[in-house]
């Protein structure tokens, strides 16, 4: 009954006198040092080649199950459903992942520093999660905290599912902008790498080919056009194939815009041009602008703080022919029953994110 006990011991023996043990505790000892930063030994970094040589080893690693670790290279495709934990080591780590689950703010997602490591977890992931993940350390000189761009690790983790060739959208019409000053990207990323994707017209219904230049496809970007002009203008999908089944993505329209990008283009009117006590008048401020730019107003007016006025401002998309888009931002400020105080100049200033311009308009009785 007790042989095989024996017999295990005299195996074991036999492992030790060949220093398998010595080994892997020595292994053991190795890695111990290594997730053992403490603060200033953080700075003295191992000696890093900068001459090529030996590549630097990423610290975003993947945790799997029965404790082993999988350091992450620059992309690696999971599995949906199953919760995905990536630690990063160091004692202050920040990190990034795809924006779509700050949007909503997703309680999937968690982060957990501790003083060894970083770890992020994220549970049911599906093909919508998607995307660039990475991490870095960040060090600080006093109050001052930065990034360190030297030690930023990232992957592009995709989560292939068979039923989501493609990575799921918000919204299931989406515009694309064509500006003659910069390529353009027809978002249909795929949760499989090697899917084979081509993108069609709808209307009248062609394939556009990737020809290595003017169209390539990334499947962490999706299309890229390199010069867009206004006959790539269209209502646009994607198609995918794996394993021959293929599998088409939403829609896409695309835009041709063509407005300088600078601050607001702005004018101001007054209707109707002239007034008298008692009346009521709108003072509108309209830019013209690049369709998705967004221009925030601030008002001053002769009766501020005093009079009460009303203020509405609402933007949309005007097609101005010869195929450009422009978005016309309005906000209009009404005021009834014009009192003495409220003739005089009224201000507009309208900001978009590339700075302010300011129009008045002069308000006098009639
Ligand atoms: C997002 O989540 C945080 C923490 O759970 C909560 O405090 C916050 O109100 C949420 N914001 C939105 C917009 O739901
Ligand atoms: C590549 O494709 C684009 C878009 O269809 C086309 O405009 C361009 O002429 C092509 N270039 C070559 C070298 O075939
Ligand atoms: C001001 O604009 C509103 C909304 O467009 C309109 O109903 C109203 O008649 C206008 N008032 C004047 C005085 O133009």
């Amino acid at each position: 009954m007790k042989l095989w006990v024996v017999l295990c011991m005299a195996l074991l023996w036999v492992e030790l006198q060949n220093g398998a043990c010595q080994q892997v505790k020595r292994r053991k000892d190795v890695g111990e040092n290594r997730i053992r930063p403490g603060g200033k030994r953080f700075k003295a970094r191992p000696t890093k080649p900068k001459d090529g040589g030996v590549k630097v080893q990423s610290l975003l690693t993947q945790v799997l199950d029965k404790g082993r670790f999988l350091r992450l290279g620059p992309s690696i495709t999971m599995t949906p459903g199953r919760s995905m934990e990536l630690r990063c080591k160091g004692n202050s780590i920040g990190w990034s992942y795809p924006a779509y689950l700050d949007t909503f703010n997703d309680s999937r997602l968690s982060i957990k520093p501790s003083d060894k490591y970083s770890q992020l977890i994220l549970t049911s992931p599906s093909a919508a999660d998607t995307g660039p993940y990475s991490c870095w350390v960040i060090v600080c000189d006093g109050p001052e905290c930065e990034r360190d761009h030297d030690r930023t690790y990232a992957s592009y983790i995709y989560f292939t599912d068979k039923d989501n060739f493609f990575v799921p959208s918000p919204v299931h019409f989406e515009i694309v902008y064509l500006r003659p000053d910069r390529p353009a990207v027809v978002p249909c990323r795929v949760t499989n790498p090697q899917a084979k994707v081509s993108l069609h017209r709808e209307v009248p219904p062609e394939e556009i080919l990737a020809n290595g230049t003017q169209l390539t496809y990334d499947p962490t970007k999706g299309f890229v056009l390199q010069n867009p002009s206004p006959e790539h203008q269209g209502v646009f999908y994607c198609r995918a194939v794996t394993k021959g089944t293929p599998q088409i993505s939403s829609k896409y329209q695309l835009l041709y815009v063509e407005v300088p990008s600078g601050p607001p283009f702005v004018s101001l009117d007054a209707s109707p041009k002239s007034v008298g006590g008692g009346d009521s008048i709108n003072v509108t401020c309209t830019v013209l602008g690049e369709p998705e730019v967004d221009v925030s107003f601030t008002w001053f007016y002769p009766g501020q703080g005093r009079r009460p006025v009303h203020i509405q401002t609402s933007w949309r998309l005007v097609d101005r022919g010869m195929s450009h888009t422009t978005r016309i931002t309005r906000s209009v400020l009404t005021l009834e029953d014009m009192e003495t105080i409220d003739f005089g100049n009224y201000i507009c200033k309208a900001k978009n994110q590339n700075g302010e311009t300011i129009v008045a308009t002069t308000i006098v009785s009639k």
